[in-house]
């Protein structure tokens, strides 16, 4: 897998790949990722990447030159072409990020993305190149960065290389449609409070029932929605079997 992420604050991204199992990706070469800062392709002394917006109003609006030359070396930095590429713009006006869409994400070959600040890019930029646009949620926060990083970590959690342990993965919430059980570790009384004795009592089976049990009581009392949805697919399963 190949990332590419066009910044404004690539010092933000490094530091993020740095501090978090996606170094270890990068590092066993399983991803290339590679961090694109825009002001290396801006004009001028200042190195200006933004400007105000034809037809006035408040805010700055990324400038549309710098990031098309920032957004065509990443092809090059990928050796890929448009065809060949999913273009990320993340943006309150995309679909909303979710597990189905992290799972959708986890066959491309190569990805890149396109952080936004300030109001957001020059509209021409977004016409030409992007192919996606995903929104964290009915929010706005102040930089696509932030966005960047959380669909690429969720994206990569499930990239052979990234976890010592794909499976930890696999076994978190929204895998099978249900929400995570309860974990505890040493010491195993805490202020007079003990673990669930089934815990220790090294029956696996039984542990793992005490899992499901647990994921499934605590699915149904949260998430409504996914407890649905959990249902049902194992209503299809079941079908499918018959
Ligand atoms: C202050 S925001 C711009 C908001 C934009 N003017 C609007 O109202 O839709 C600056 C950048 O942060 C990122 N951003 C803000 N909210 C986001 C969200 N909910 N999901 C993903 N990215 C977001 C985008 O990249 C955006 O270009």
């Amino acid at each position: 897998m190949k990332i590419a992420v066009i910044t404004s604050a690539p010092e933000f991204i490094q530091s993020y790949l740095d501090n978090t199992i996606l170094r270890q990706a990068i590092n066993n070469n399983s991803v290339l990722f590679h961090v694109i800062d825009i002001r290396d392709f801006a004009k001028g002394d200042y190195r200006q990447i933004d400007d105000t917006p034809f037809g006035g109003g408040a805010g700055m609006v990324l400038m549309a030159e710098p990031l098309i030359k920032a957004i065509d070396s990443a092809f090059i930095k990928l050796d890929t072409s448009i065809d060949n590429v999913k273009v990320i713009y993340p943006t309150p006006q995309g679909n909303t990020w979710s597990h189905d869409l992290v799972i959708e994400n986890t066959v491309n070959e190569n990805l890149i993305f396109i952080c936004g600040r300030y109001k957001g890019i020059d509209q021409r930029v977004i016409d030409k190149y992007v192919t996606h646009e995903y929104s964290l949620g009915d929010f706005v926060i102040s930089n696509g960065e932030l966005g960047a990083m959380v669909m690429i970590d969720s994206v990569l959690r499930f990239h052979p290389g990234t976890m010592n342990n794909i499976d930890s993965a696999l076994s978190d919430s929204f895998s099978t449609n249900l929400l995570d059980h309860p974990h505890y570790t040493k010491p195993r009384v805490v202020n007079g409070v003990s673990v669930p004795k089934v815990l220790i009592g090294g029956h696996h089976e039984k542990i793992s029932s005490w899992r499901k049990i647990k994921s499934e009581d605590i699915t149904k009392k949260k998430r409504p929605d996914l407890w649905e949805k959990y249902n049902k697919s194992i209503k299809k399963l079941e079908t499918s079997h018959e």
